[in-house]
């Protein structure tokens, strides 16, 4: 019996016959939950908890397979899993209590700190064991020899053919009677792809799931037959057993095989995708054919009629997904031969990410050589490349070149010139990476020659360069938390677990999807303009009309009242924005109208039918393209200060004796909350009431806006939000079009709507962080004393404004970062593009700005031949900020001091100038980088906040407030706050949900401070109710709380209050640059040390320290999360995050997880350690607690500034010195290109005039 984790999205539903499966609601509930759940909650392992089940469910079946898991085991455990929001420390740190170290528990001498927990222990305590009991009858069924076999399942659409043997695979394929056009399918995670996402229709399947026959594995003389069938973990383990049992020179092309598995989808993909599968996909990228094609793999085929043949892989592929297979004939087993004394063989891959992504460039390659007169000569070879063209293309000029010559890193530099020949790539090929794609081809053909050169005696490779030859080492992760929790009575500064978190670990959290369907429910689905800018000349919706019980709304449905504007005019600061589109369409996904049908399924096959024709106009996709065509829209900000001031504005500064001058730019991000956009709408049955159940973090927004287009009074609508699958501003306003939409249908029809965007259509349509580009010109001293900043700002807001002149102001307010900087010139400009309109995420333009400053400040450095730590222009206690905002208890030298000295910078930066100096190949660097980031909403009226608490007779509390819960623990603390002030234990406090009819007109939860504002309303009720209850606590001071509630209620005592508070002294004049922009600042400050292979672009980041001043948390292990959470998040932003568009249609090419990358599990620093600065006090928040959601989040590029680092080395290296420009995302793509040697300027490919490159960032 097999336990295995796989994708349930990828796993038909006949693919389980015979199977149990289990899922995270059979392992536990939250009165008994299973220790893989418990041991997750516990450790705050769950934040928005909507990737929580996948996460336990890997650990439990990790722990079924492994009980004794080493760490390594379990950080493996996890490499097909994603989470957004908890930077995954804590997960790891829970699951790795069930690892062994190897030590003897009962003579270990940390025995008694040991927080090891044995899994099987636990199983010996519970019947059954630590694993779901597996049915008997299923086990009857296993061992019943004479049970059914082969069978078919079929209904009207598709056949499912289960045959048991390979002749029965076989016939299939063949006769009238047969099939052989049906779709072979083993792991599905092709075929459910093309089915899913490409509109694929396959009526019959024939599974090979028991086909035995084929899963089987040979030692031959010569080498080792795989049957086709063997899944891609099984491969990878029997691999690494061929590679310690057979002799070293005869697995060199196992180990090529198994280095690129390691690296191949996640283990859910392994678990069931085939060899078969991979090799008859046949794709551009996939990890095996170029390593079975350089190994000379020879493939057996079969079919009824002819037998079997013999095929060398290196003849199969024709064609971008074009192999040399019949139609009847079926791939039966793989031989992969032995490696002989002199032949070599090795594997690369390089991705986006490193786990669980595919390649932008593989390889697989061979050499045979031969010994003469003391050197090595070339036989033979094979250099196979996965992403250089169509399909696996072997390197044939290159390989006979090298044939006859010497295995010399000089042939081997001159063969790699011909690789350029042999993979020729246009500037405009589909992939785009032209230029990296090059070099990586060349790069890894140089690594080759040095791996081999490695294992050849009598050629020696310099002791600088051998760390080129393996990829970057990372070590298990690790790291600390320093916090302190109150010592003081009361639940206000106590490491709580979040309150829902046993509620998600055991699935048991409810999320708009989990509502169950309502009597007479309809699933919508949105008809997006399928071009960036036109007009819609006509739509039919005739066809899917046609379908049993489909429906099609659109603008001609949104009621004509005009009691506040035009009703299809929505938008969350103006409304500039059509709810539905009535004639031009200014960005692709931009909703045209909804098909609405009785299943999802059938909604989406109904909308396939909607026609629409457009007339096209001119896109603009970039901000570039919009600052040339100068689309913009009307509102700008300016800031002016100092002697930039009245009439001498342009007159060069005269402290400032240098100036540099350049451009500092950035990507944009998505969002890539795990629940993706939803909402549930319900009508009521009189006087046009209307309940909207919304993943929103903008409960109010939604009312008004639902009412808005209703036409009705925001009385008649109530939005309830139970908890958010994370949200990271993404649904502040874009969640609101989907409320409305779906509130005109259940209006129109008078049922109840529901839709969940799929993730691509999330990605394609509820925009993104702002890309920003900024212009600026410094000026400073010799000693680097910044004296002066002119900066242009443009930030691409999409086609409407969105929250975008907010999001503007802020990067604008935070372009100084933590510098002071007396003269500044700022303007700032919205750019107006055919993109969705871009929106509010974590940090909310403040990144952006601080992205700006550190980029200038790298560029003053770099002028003057300084570091950045040697001159900082750190603010002052009591010093203005340029929008004349008093800085009161500045923490920022402190937080820099104290973290040179915990993370040990100096020292450190010295061994990583050492590790340089001994490496060529391989550079570290090393960076601190502060951060000071502004506290309010910068909109002054936004900054209230209202309560409700409910004291029961029974002393129960029940409260709620106008915030979401997104993850972010919000709830908790606000649970905290209510039992601290009341004097009652946490248990006692209940909160439920956020309800707009229970408090109402609150702000979004957003800008970090909905603790502060909350929290203080949760204060304020409170205190009402026990300023009542005063009396007769003072009178019956022995009474216990239930006593006193009990005798209030008979003194007929109101035990109920509304809170309410507004934050004090905001007020911002942006015309005259006067008034207070924020409540207070939150700062801080991150060492990074990372290391990076220069010839790949491949990093790891070694080690991060994060110092935070977050005044006295309320909550300090939920502040602890955020901060890690924010960290992984900016660090995604500012390395590998990167959402690209189609220049000539607009088209957001990277829709999906598997082309849009956020960080993975093994993508965290190696060693991340977290203080919270301890005895800082604010007074302008409750308890002394700051804010802590977005601060952080800019820290996490620390990781980028630290790669410039390393990049300067390897430049240096090359003689190479001064600024150089590196634009964020430091992707891969970006570090190796400027990392500048041979390689790269070989492969510089320019554009022809009027063509346009395959993908371009906002
Ligand atoms: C999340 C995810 C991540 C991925 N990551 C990677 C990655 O890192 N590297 C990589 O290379 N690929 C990756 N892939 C692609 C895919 O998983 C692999 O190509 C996989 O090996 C396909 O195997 P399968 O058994 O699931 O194929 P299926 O989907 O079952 O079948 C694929 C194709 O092969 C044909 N076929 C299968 N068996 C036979 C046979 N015996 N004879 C003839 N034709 C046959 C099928 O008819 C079908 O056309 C990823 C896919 C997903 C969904
Ligand atoms: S807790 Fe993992 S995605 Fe939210």
């Amino acid at each position: 019996m097999q336990n295995l984790s796989v994708n349930a999205c990828l796993a038909p539903a006949c693919s389980m016959h015979k199977k149990h499966v289990v899922t995270v609601e059979g392992l536990g509930n939250t009165k008994n939950m299973h220790p893989a759940q418990e041991i997750l909650a516990n450790a705050h392992g769950s934040q928005c908890g909507f990737c929580t089940p996948g996460i336990v469910m890997s650990l439990y079946t990790e722990l079924r397979n492994n009980p004794r898991p080493t760490k390594h085991d379990i950080e493996d455990a996890f490499d097909g899993n994603l989470c957004r929001c908890t930077g995954y420390r804590p997960i790891l740190d829970g699951a790795k209590k069930f690892s062994v170290c190897g030590n003897d528990c009962n003579t270990c001498e940390e025995k008694d700190t040991c927080e090891h927990v044995d899994i099987e222990d636990f199983g010996k305590k519970n019947a059954g064991g630590f694993g779901v009991k597996y049915p008997d009858e299923l086990l009857t069924f296993h061992s019943n020899a004479s049970g059914p076999k082969s069978f078919i399942f079929e209904n009207k659409r598709h056949k499912w053919v289960h045959p048991s043997t390979k002749s029965e695979l076989v016939a299939l394929k063949l006769t009238k009677n047969t099939f052989p056009d049906a779709k072979i399918i083993n792991g599905n995670t092709e075929v459910g792809i093309e089915v899913r996402f490409k509109n694929q229709y396959y009526p019959i399947y024939i599974s090979t799931a028991d086909v035995a026959e084929l899963k089987t594995m040979s030692v031959l003389d010569n080498g080792v037959e795989w049957g086709s069938l063997t899944t891609i973990a099984n491969l990878q383990k029997q691999l690494k057993e061929l590679i310690k049992k057979l002799p070293a020179h005869q697995t060199r092309g196992f180990e090529a095989l198994y280095d690129n598995i390691k690296y191949f989808a996640g283990r859910q993909v392994r678990n069931v995708s085939a060899l078969a599968g991979n090799i008859c996909t046949a794709s551009p990228i996939s990890d095996l054919n170029p390593v079975l094609v350089a190994l000379g793999a020879i493939l057996t085929v079969e079919s009824q009629n002819g037998g079997q043949r013999k095929l060398p892989i290196r003849e199969f592929f024709l064609g971008y997904r074009k192999i040399a297979l019949q139609k009847t004939e079926v791939l039966v087993s793989v031989f992969v031969p032995f490696t002989t004394e002199l032949q070599f063989a090795s594997a690369f891959k390089q991705a986006k990410r490193r786990d669980d992504d595919i390649a932008i460039v593989n390889g697989g390659f061979l050499v045979s050589l031969k010994e003469q007169d003391g050197s090595y000569i070339v036989e033979d070879s094979c250099f196979a490349y996965g992403g250089m063209g169509p399909f696996a293309l072997q390197a044939k000029k290159t390989s006979a070149y090298l044939k006859g010559k010497v295995w010399s890193e000089g042939e081997v530099k001159t063969a790699c010139k011909l690789l350029l020949e042999d993979m020729p790539l246009s500037g405009t090929s589909p992939g785009g990476q032209i230029e990296y794609r090059k070099t990586l081809s060349q790069s890894f053909l140089y690594k080759f020659y040095l791996r081999v050169a490695d294992q050849l005696p009598s050629l020696s490779i310099a002791e600088n360069v051998k760390s080129a030859l393996q990829e970057i080492h990372r070590d298990i992760s690790s790291g600390s938390q320093v916090y302190q929790e109150s010592k003081e009575a009361g639940a206000v500064g106590k490491a709580v677990v979040h309150l829902s978190a046993t509620k998600q670990v055991t699935g048991e959290a409810i999320y708009v999807d989990d509502i169950p369907k309502f009597h007479n429910e309809l699933y919508a689905i949105v008809v997006g303009s399928a071009i960036a800018h036109g007009r819609i000349l006509s739509v039919d919706p005739s066809e899917a009309l046609k379908l049993p019980g489909v429906y099609y709304i659109s603008h001609q449905d949104v009621p004509k009242s005009d009691h506040h504007g035009d009703p299809n005019m929505i938008g969350s600061v103006f409304h500039d924005e059509e709810l539905f589109a009535t004639d031009t369409v200014h960005c692709i996904g931009q909703m045209i109208g909804l098909v609405l049908a009785n299943t999802e399924a059938e909604a989406r096959a109904a909308a396939k039918l909607v026609k629409v024709e457009y007339e096209k106009f001119p896109a603009i996709i970039t901000t570039e393209e919009a600052i040339e065509k100068k689309s913009f829209f009307p509102i700008e900000r300016q800031i002016i200060t100092g002697e930039f001031k009245g009439e001498e504005t342009d007159r060069p500064l005269a402290s400032a004796t240098h100036h540099v001058e350049g451009v500092a730019r950035m990507s944009a991000q998505e969002h890539f909350y795990l629940e993706t956009q939803a909402s549930l709408v319900v009508p009521g049955r009189e006087d046009d009431e209307m309940e909207v159940y919304a993943g929103t973090q903008n409960p109010t927004e939604t009312q008004h806006l639902v009412a808005h287009v209703l036409g009705i009074p925001s009385n008649r609508v109530v939005c309830r939000v139970k908890r958010l699958g994370g949200g990271f501003g993404g649904k502040e306003s874009k969640s609101v079009f989907l409320s409305c939409g779906l509130a005109i249908a259940a209006r129109k029809l008078g049922r109840p709507v529901r839709c969940m965007l799929s993730r691509e259509e999330d990605m394609a349509i509820s925009g993104t962080r702002h890309a920003f580009m900024g212009d600026y010109k410094v000026g400073f001293t010799d000693e680097g004393k910044l004296v002066s900043l002119e900066l242009d700002l443009y930030a691409n807001a999409g086609y409407s404004y969105d929250l975008s002149i907010a999001v503007l102001e802020r990067a604008m307010t935070h372009c100084d970062n933590s510098y002071r900087i007396p003269n500044m010139k700022l303007h700032g400009r919205l750019c107006k593009t055919n993109t969705p309109t871009n929106t509010a995420f974590r940090g909310f333009g403040g990144p952006q700005g601080m992205m700006i400053a550190e980029q200038y400040i790298c560029h003053v450095a770099e002028y003057l031949g300084k570091t950045v730590e040697e001159f900082i222009n750190f603010y002052k206690e009591n010093e203005f900020t340029h929008f004349r905002m008093p800085l009161e208890n500045v923490f920022l030298e402190r937080a820099w001091k104290e973290l040179e000295a915990s993370s040990e910078f100096h020292k450190r930066k010295q061994s990583v100038e050492e590790f340089n100096r001994k490496n060529k190949f391989r550079k570290r660097g090393i960076t601190i980088m502060p951060t000071k980031f502004g506290l309010a909403f910068t909109a002054r009226f936004l900054n209230q906040a209202g309560a409700l608490v409910h004291v029961y007779i029974d002393g129960s509390v029940r409260i709620t407030h106008g915030g979401v819960e997104i993850g972010q623990g919000l709830h908790t603390k606000m649970v905290q706050i209510a039992a601290h002030e009341l004097g009652v234990p946490i248990e006692k406090v209940f909160l439920s949900e956020t309800r707009t009819d229970l408090v109402p007109n609150t702000s979004a939860t957003a800008a970090s401070v909905s603790s502060d504002i909350n929290g203080m309303a949760v204060k304020n009720a409170c205190e009402q109710i026990l300023n009542r209850l005063k009396p007769i606590q003072e009178q019956h001071p022995e009474f216990t709380w239930e006593q006193v509630v009990k005798a209030a209620y008979m003194d007929r005592i109101n035990l109920s209050a509304n809170g309410f508070y507004k934050t004090p002294d905001l007020s911002y004049d942006w015309a005259s640059n006067t008034g207070r922009m924020f409540s207070y600042f939150t700062y801080g400050a991150c060492c990074a040390e990372v290391e990076l292979d220069t010839l790949t672009g491949d990093h790891i980041v070694q080690r991060a320290d994060v110092i935070m001043d977050i005044g006295r948390p309320i909550n300090p292990a939920i502040d602890v999360g955020q901060i890690e959470g924010a960290f992984v998040q900016g660090m995604g932003w500012s390395t590998i995050e990167e959402p690209l568009y189609s220049p000539t249609t607009g088209f957001l090419l990277t829709r999906g997880p598997g082309l849009y990358k956020i960080p993975g599990f093994k993508d965290i620093p190696v060693v991340f350690n977290v203080t919270v600065m301890d005895g800082v006090r604010n007074t302008r928040a409750i308890h002394s607690s700051k804010a802590v959601g977005e601060p952080p989040l800019f820290l996490g590029a620390a990781v980028m500034f630290a790669l410039r680092e390393a990049i300067k080395a390897a430049r240096a290296e090359q003689g190479i010195g001064g600024y150089f420009r590196l634009d964020s995302p430091a992707t891969s793509e970006r570090l190796r290109l400027s990392c500048v040697d041979e390689f790269v300027s070989a492969s510089k490919t320019d554009l022809l005039p009027g063509e346009k490159p395959w993908g371009v960032p906002l």
